[in-house]
């Protein structure tokens, strides 16, 4: 018997792994958090399947379904969304399996950032304006965020900045970023990415808490830096023809000579 932690994706049912969809179709329960895990993906359970969903259940609640399903020896399958490396809820599940000796496997997927990022077409990295992304948040009413994590501390290196569960706060966030970024930096609010109700706004810091007004509700993800919609970038050194490189050695003397076959 084995938890499987699955990445259930940012919403379209089709943004989930080859793996995990085969986990799923193989555990005898599922555990999905409701909120945000697309039912259709709950398609991929086998009949007769035990399917719980855990967004009203209580930490101690979940880990008694896991429990229930060792003590029969079935697999389960606990689907969270986007991937599972970020605000999961999983850490705290895997050490209270770890000390029961319970077996898991995790099983990675598409998070929201990544899914926005498809929906505004649109690279976070680009030559000499941005090579870091920080994935942050604003506190709120469950989670303080640690001291020194602060936006102004993020928006001291100038990158880009995903922040997520933070919609709510769009104004402030705009207050303590605009210091450092200047109000015309590009914003983007990108909501439910990939589900059919998608709605994207580009904006600027200046207009950010404005146009936080216009979407359907609170999956959204703000994304703010110079590299969103940047056109004056450098292209990367790696393609450039006169690049001499391990894969496509160029001129008479190569840094890396081809290998004989
Ligand atoms: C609890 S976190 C889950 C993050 C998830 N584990 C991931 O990998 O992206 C929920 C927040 O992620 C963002 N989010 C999740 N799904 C999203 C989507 N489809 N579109 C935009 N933002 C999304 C929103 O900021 C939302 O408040």
């Amino acid at each position: 018997m084995t938890v499987h932690f699955i990445g259930a994706g940012p919403g379209a049912a089709d943004l989930l792994t080859l793996r995990g969809r085969d986990l799923i179709a193989a555990s005898s329960v599922c555990l999905y958090a409701g909120s945000l895990v697309p039912e259709a993906v709950l398609g991929h359970c086998p009949p007769g399947a035990r399917i719980v969903n855990t967004a009203p259940l209580s930490l101690d609640e979940i880990i008694a379904e896991i429990e229930a399903a060792h003590a029969a020896g079935q697999d389960v399958a606990r689907l969270h969304s986007g991937d599972l490396s970020v605000w999961s809820a999983m850490g705290e599940q895997l050490r209270r399996l770890r000390a029961r000796g319970i077996p898991f496997s995790v099983t990675p997927g598409v998070p929201a950032f990544a899914a926005a990022a498809a929906a505004l077409g649109t690279e976070l990295t680009l030559p000499g304006v941005g090579q870091s992304l920080v994935l942050t948040r604003t506190s709120g009413r469950a989670s303080a965020m640690p001291e020194g994590e602060s936006l102004a501390n993020f928006a001291a290196t100038g990158t880009t900045l995903a922040i997520h569960l933070s919609i709510h706060a769009a104004g402030r966030v705009a207050g303590e970023l605009i210091p450092h970024y200047g109000a015309d930096c590009p914003a983007a609010i990108v909501w439910r990415a990939s589900w059919p109700d998608e709605r994207i706004v580009r904006t600027t810091l200046d207009g950010l808490e404005a146009a936080a007004l216009e979407g359907p509700g609170r999956t959204a993800l703000i994304l703010v830096g110079p590299t969103l919609g940047a056109e004056d970038f450098a292209e990367s050194r790696l393609y450039a023809g006169d690049y001499d490189r391990r894969f496509r050695p160029v001129g008479a003397a190569p840094r890396f000579p081809a290998r004989e076959a």
